[in-house]
């Protein structure tokens, strides 16, 4: 049951969820993918590369969160990337939407029920490390949850994972060097760095930004930190892109121009995809 009072599903019930949702999607297809892609900001038409595809609306899928908006729920793609088998989730929750972030990451434990031993997440955030331009691709290295919320607050399911998941490599160090090996056989330049998250909706401060530096960050977005927090909790292999879309340094500080960040974000997705269709084709097996 959902609690009333915390948005928080128990976690006998998230099994018997993630159960009733895996079956649904069996149903209608039986593969069983390696890898999963979650298709946030840059890895968007990454979807249009996957073959043999069968995509299933997540209105279709029980459990599956369902946005309010009309047309932009997102759907659940199954079909071979690079010679493997993937299953690619296209739409994304946010916790600035006002999901909880069981809600937010219930995909990922869907995808990993289904067989997935990688994940690869994608997103857009600013820049915080002056060596940074925007139109940058940034490998995650690391993160820093500042949600001042985690996905795995609430009874533990020790079926899912361990109570106290160990966070000291939540990016696989092994896809952290083929990433980048890939991109100097590419010609692709990848900075590395530590990825900020906060819940927005509204952009930070300037006294926020020199904080977030400070305390060791090189970029800030609203997503993949719940996600990733899950795939760990899950055992998952997971590698992690950011599209730096904007220049987040205090002292030369513009007003955020949200058209601009979409438009450099989609500037930046052909590179990502290739590096990321590269990074599948080799990714070793578990
Ligand atoms: N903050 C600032 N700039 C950004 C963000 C963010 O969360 N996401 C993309 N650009």
């Amino acid at each position: 049951m959902e609690s009333a009072t915390t948005g928080r599903i128990d976690a006998l019930e998230l099994k018997k969820q993630i159960d009733a949702a895996v079956a649904a999607i069996k149903e209608i297809n039986p593969a069983t993918p390696e890898v999963g892609i979650v298709l946030g900001t840059g890895l968007g038409m990454l979807a249009d590369s996957i073959e043999s595809s069968v995509e299933i609306p997540y209105e279709s899928i029980p459990h599956f969160p369902t946005s309010t908006v009309v047309g932009h729920a997102g759907s659940l793609i199954l079909g071979t990337l690079a010679g493997r088998s993937v299953v690619a989730l296209s739409g994304r929750f946010h916790c600035y939407e006002g999901y909880s972030l069981a809600e937010v990451t219930f995909p990922i434990r869907v995808a990993q029920a289904l067989g997935i031993h990688t994940l690869i997440v994608s997103n857009a955030a600013g820049g915080l490390n002056p060596q940074f331009a925007a139109g940058d691709l940034m490998l995650i290295t690391d993160h820093i949850n500042m949600m001042g919320d985690n996905p795995l607050i609430g009874p533990n399911d020790d079926a899912l994972g361990p109570r106290f998941p160990d966070m000291s490599e939540p990016y696989s160090k092994g896809l952290l060097t083929l990433a980048e090996t890939i991109s100097l056989e590419l010609g692709i330049k990848l900075q590395r760095g530590v990825y900020l998250a906060c819940t927005g909706p509204c952009l930070e401060t300037r006294a926020e930004y020199r904080f977030m530096r400070t305390i060791g960050a090189d970029a800030v977005g609203m997503s993949t930190v719940p996600e990733v927090i899950v795939a760990v909790h899950a055992g998952l292999r997971t590698l992690g892109f950011s599209a730096i879309t904007d220049e987040c340094f205090p002292d030369a500080l513009k007003a955020a121009d949200i058209d601009k960040i979409i438009a450099v974000a989609n500037a930046a997705e052909p590179k990502l995809t290739r590096i990321v269709v590269e990074c599948i084709a080799r990714l070793p097996k578990r």
